[in-house]
Parts: C-alpha cells; structure tokens; sequence
C-alpha cells in the first residue's frame, strides 16, 4: 500500500497521481484528495490503483446517488456535482483540442435539462437468471435492479425482467416519448412472452433473436415537431433533452438552399430537418431498417426532397458524383472513414457539420478537415450525463 496525492483527472474520470514519477490511474479519487492504495495492476509506463482509504477527502467529493455506483462501471462522474462534471468535460475537450494542437473556437455549452432518468436505451446482460451490467472490461455480472440514468419506463420493465425467464442472455429495453417500450432479446432459451405479466408497461414490440414475436418490431419517437419511425435495431440519440437542442443547432446553421449530404443518416433525423432548408438531401446510412425507416420517416415529415442510400458512406460516396453546399458528418464512435473523408476533402462544399460521440476520432478528422476547412464553432452537448463521454457539435467552413 502507498499514499498517492491525486493531481488531476484523466479523460475517463480517473484521478492521476505519481509514484516515484510514474503514473497512476486512480478510479473514484479526485483532484487534491491525499489517498491510500493498492496497486493492482503494473505496466511499463504506468500503475493502476484502487483506493484503501481517503487521507484527505475533496471538497468536490458528493456520495453518489446510486447504490450500484462504485461497482457497475456503466457512470463514472456521480462522485461529482453535475457543475463539475460539465467543468470536467470542458477541460477534457480543452485538453484533447491542445494535444491535437487544434485551435478550438470559443466553446459553448449545452447542458442537460434531466442528467438523471434520460436515458431512453439501455442494454443489460443476463447471466444464470441473474440481471445487471458486466463490470468494465470483464465478464464479471453486477447484479442490478435500477438504473438512475435510464427513463422511468426502463426502470419499471427492468425490475420486472426476471418473469421473462431467461436463464442466460442479453436485453435491450428502449423507450420512446410516449413510454412505450420495445423489448430486444437475444437468448439461446425457450422464451415466451405474456404481455398481462407487465401491467404497467407499455409494451408495443417483443423482438426475440431478431424475430418478432410480439406487437410491432418498431415504435415512433418524437421529438419537438418530427416524428420518426425507429426500428428495433436503428440507432436513435439515447437523451430525447438535449437531442432537442442538438436539432435546434442544426436548423441554425443549415441556411444553406443547395444540396446537403447527410452522411451515417440513422434513420434519417438530421436529413430530414435539413430538408426543410435544402434543395435536396442524400442520406448514407449502413443499416438496412434504418434506411426503410428514413424513406417512411420522409413521408411522415412530408420531406419529399429527401433521398436515402443503403450501404457504408466510403462505398456509396464513391459512386455519387453531386456537389453538396452542406456535409453532415454524425460517425460512431471511430469517426470517418479515411476513403470517405478524402472524398469530402475534395468536394468543395461551402460547410460542414460534424456531430461526434468520440472526441479522440473528432480530432484526429479534424486535423485533416482543418487543412482546407475552417472550425468556426464547437459546441459541447451533455447527451450522456454523469459518464465521461461527450457529445460534439463542430461547424466547418471551407477557406
Ligand atoms: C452516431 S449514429 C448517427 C445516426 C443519425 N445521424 C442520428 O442522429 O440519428 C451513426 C450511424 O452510422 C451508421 N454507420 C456505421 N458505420 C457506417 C458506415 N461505414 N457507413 C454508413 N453508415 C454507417 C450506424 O448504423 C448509425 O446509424
């Protein structure tokens, strides 16, 4: 055991401290805060510690509210006010933007009108009828009943899980603006399933080993005045709050009236709310459903200028030839594809809009980005409250 004096935070919340000059990464100890630990893991360049005991505890430092806290692993920030954990984030931003040497415009923050209960997907593991998360980076289980960040409507159909039966497997349990829940089981077991056993949920889709074996294999979501459809297996924004905000950015800067290319589309969203502007919009999206989705989802919004590509954005970008005024950019979490990002290098469009989940990729992008585009506006968006990830809304203009 040894006394480490913690310096300062870690883009994953972990507080850093040194021991003869190396490193150590410290889970749930914050800046300041003089610590006892066990070393528990020893690499070439760095120590990883676990806390014995707090010499000398932050001022910063709150009880996390949930009871699960300390050993699921799925938040990482509830040791702290939500004042510091937006604090956090923005120094994060800071500090990747300097290390990239990028020059990062005056950054604008979107906070999180519900940084608890927003949550409207969330995905647990079933592991010998016993329900929860894996802890991080492990198949350990840690059981669970609730969680704080997922919708009320999640926390109800979670505590009542177990009547499913399933023995061994993994659900997914999403919600849309109404509280209806669509049900995604992935299991080897013999499962059926009895709507009159969840009373007080309102389920509209059972969706067993991609079969639907109950009600509709998609709900609609809304948000503000659009309504989309959203099949099982599309991705959606998880924070209904602050997607409301991420539109709104977006209708503010789409002033464009020429063509807009709205790359890793979804089901359409960010396509169809640029229609409203644009001339026309092509939609690139890789998921079979969510292009199904977008093309109902354009009639639904009466966006007839809307036009939907299925397959990846490097393959398709190859074969169209059209010049786009506006390029909206929304990849996951490993950002552009190299092939596509020479594409959009060499199109000449008058701006771009990149809406990133993974600052490290965003950076590494825009470096590239950067050499023909100016980054005019960065906004930090709260979508995943009290975990360390952080949303990206960057405006690009060409030079
Ligand atoms: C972060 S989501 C954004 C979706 C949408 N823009 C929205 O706001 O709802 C990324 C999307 O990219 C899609 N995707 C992943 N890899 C892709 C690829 N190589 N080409 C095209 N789409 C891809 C995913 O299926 C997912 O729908």
């Amino acid at each position: 055991m040894c006394e480490v004096l913690i310096e300062r935070l870690d883009h994953f919340g972990r507080g850093i401290g040194y021991i003869n000059k190396k490193i150590v990464f410290v889970n749930n100890a914050l800046p300041n805060e003089l610590v006892k630990i066990n070393i528990i893991a020893e690499h070439s360049k760095y120590y990883v510690g676990q806390v014995e005991k707090y010499l000398n505890k932050s001022t910063h430092r709150l009880k996390a509210k949930c009871p699960y806290y300390h050993i699921c692993g799925g938040c990482n920030l509830q040791h702290l006010s939500y004042e510091d954990t937006i604090l956090f984030k923005k120094n994060k931003i800071e500090n990747i933007f300097a290390r990239a040497n990028l020059n990062l415009p005056n950054m604008e923050i979107i906070k999180n009108e519900s940084p608890y209960f927003y949550r409207n997907k969330l995905s647990v593991q079933i592991v010998d009828s016993q329900v929860g998360f894996y802890e991080e980076n492990s198949h350990k289980l840690v059981a669970i009943s609730n969680c704080l960040l997922a919708k009320k409507s999640i926390q109800d159909f979670l505590k009542n899980v177990w009547k499913l039966n399933i023995q061994n497997g993994s659900l997914t349990i999403r919600s849309n603006y109404n509280d209806e829940l669509l049900i995604v089981i992935n299991t080897k077991d013999n499962v059926t399933f009895e709507p009159n056993l969840f009373p007080n949920c309102k389920i509209v889709g059972v969706i067993l080993n991609n079969r639907t074996i109950y009600g509709t294999s998609y709900f609609y979501e809304r948000i503000d005045d659009f309504l989309f459809k959203v099949s099982y297996d599309a991705f959606f924004q998880v924070n209904p709050y602050v997607t409301k905000h991420l539109f709104s950015l977006l209708k503010q800067y789409i002033t464009t009236t020429g063509n807009v290319l709205d790359l890793y589309s979804g089901v359409g969203t960010l396509g169809i709310i640029a229609a409203q502007k644009a001339h026309h919009v092509y939609s690139i999206e890789i998921i079979k459903n969510a292009i199904l989705d977008n093309l109902e989802n354009k009639k639904l919004n009466k966006c007839y200028n809307v036009d939907a590509f299925l397959g990846s954005a490097e393959k398709i970008l190859n074969k169209i030839s059209l010049e786009f005024e506006t390029i909206i950019i929304d990849p996951p979490r490993k950002g552009l594809d190299q092939q596509a990002l020479n594409i959009i290098l060499n199109s000449q469009a008058k701006q771009i809009i990149y809406i990133s989940c993974d600052p490290m990729t965003l950076v590494r992008d825009l470096k590239k980005l950067t050499l023909k585009y100016n980054l005019e506006k960065y906004y930090l968006l709260d979508m995943f409250s009290y975990t360390y990830h952080v949303e990206s809304f960057c405006l690009l203009k060409l030079k």
